[in-house]
């Protein structure tokens, strides 16, 4: 393995990174060739994990029965949030489309299962979420890799992890963490579809870092880097 990236695997790295997008719709009804869906898989399953715990599981779903019970878990979890937001919003957001469930050709879900390895992970102890935002990584692998494959990747999280577990039968012990679409698509849309929708824009990046300590944006031992973050960065 050598040591650095030549500039044009940079650039394919921050391509991936910049045009991944959360797909919903146009899915091509084609199969997910079954090496690109492996490669995909492999990305996912070679993310950080704490302690090396490496605590995801991916299940494969293809069946239509499955895909329609999942279907009718999100039709009626869509239903219930809308009654956490008042009009003119809860129209907008029940007009978006925010699956693409049984389009896709394959769905995919992640689950974490903190049992893995024994009782004892290092790094877990104190901070026992770690092991989800590990399962949180490999989904982020496995999206990027994904996207050079031009299999788009839509995650449903408007779903009741009940449903879930009844319907994959997960035991107990296992935690849904994503649920996915995956599918061929023709293209990836430039902005996020609910930047397009006018619903929420990207925040500028000189906005969410701080130096030193919470709220802390102007920082006489940082001001070169305040400088360039307050320029429109785009590596697409
Ligand atoms: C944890 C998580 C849950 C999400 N759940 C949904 C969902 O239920 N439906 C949906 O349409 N998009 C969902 N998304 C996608 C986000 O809306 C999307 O990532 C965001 O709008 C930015 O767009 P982009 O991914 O295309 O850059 C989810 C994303 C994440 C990370």
């Amino acid at each position: 393995m050598t040591k650095g990236f030549t500039d044009d695997e940079k650039k394919g790295l921050y391509k991936a990174i910049h045009s991944r997008r959360d797909v919903r719709s146009h899915f091509s009804s084609r199969l997910i060739d079954e090496e690109v869906l492996s490669r995909i898989l492999n990305a996912g399953h070679h993310a950080p994990s704490v302690g090396f715990s490496q605590p995801w599981n991916f299940i494969l779903i293809k069946d239509p029965l499955t895909k329609k019970k999942i279907k009718e878990s999100f039709e009626v979890e869509k239903e219930n949030s809308s009654r956490l937001i008042e009009e003119p919003k809860k129209s907008k957001y029940l007009s978006f489309k925010l699956e693409g469930i049984l389009e896709s050709p394959v769905n995919l879900c992640v689950t974490y299962d903190p049992s893995k390895f024994g009782p004892f992970v290092i790094g877990r102890s104190s901070i026992p979420e770690a092991g989800l935002y590990s399962v949180c990584c490999a989904i982020q692998n496995l999206w990027l890799a994904a996207r050079t494959e031009d299999v788009g990747v839509g995650w449903v999280s408007i779903l009741s992890n009940d449903v879930l577990r009844e319907v994959l039968d997960l035991p107990n012990h296992i935690v849904p963490v994503a649920y996915l679409c995956l599918g061929y698509v023709d293209e990836f849309a430039p902005k996020p579809d609910l930047e397009t929708a006018g619903w929420l824009r990207r925040l500028a990046l000189k906005d969410v870092i701080y130096f030193e300590r919470w709220d802390d944006k102007e920082n006489p031992s940082w001001e070169n880097i305040q400088e360039i973050i307050k320029t429109n960065l785009d590596y697409a």
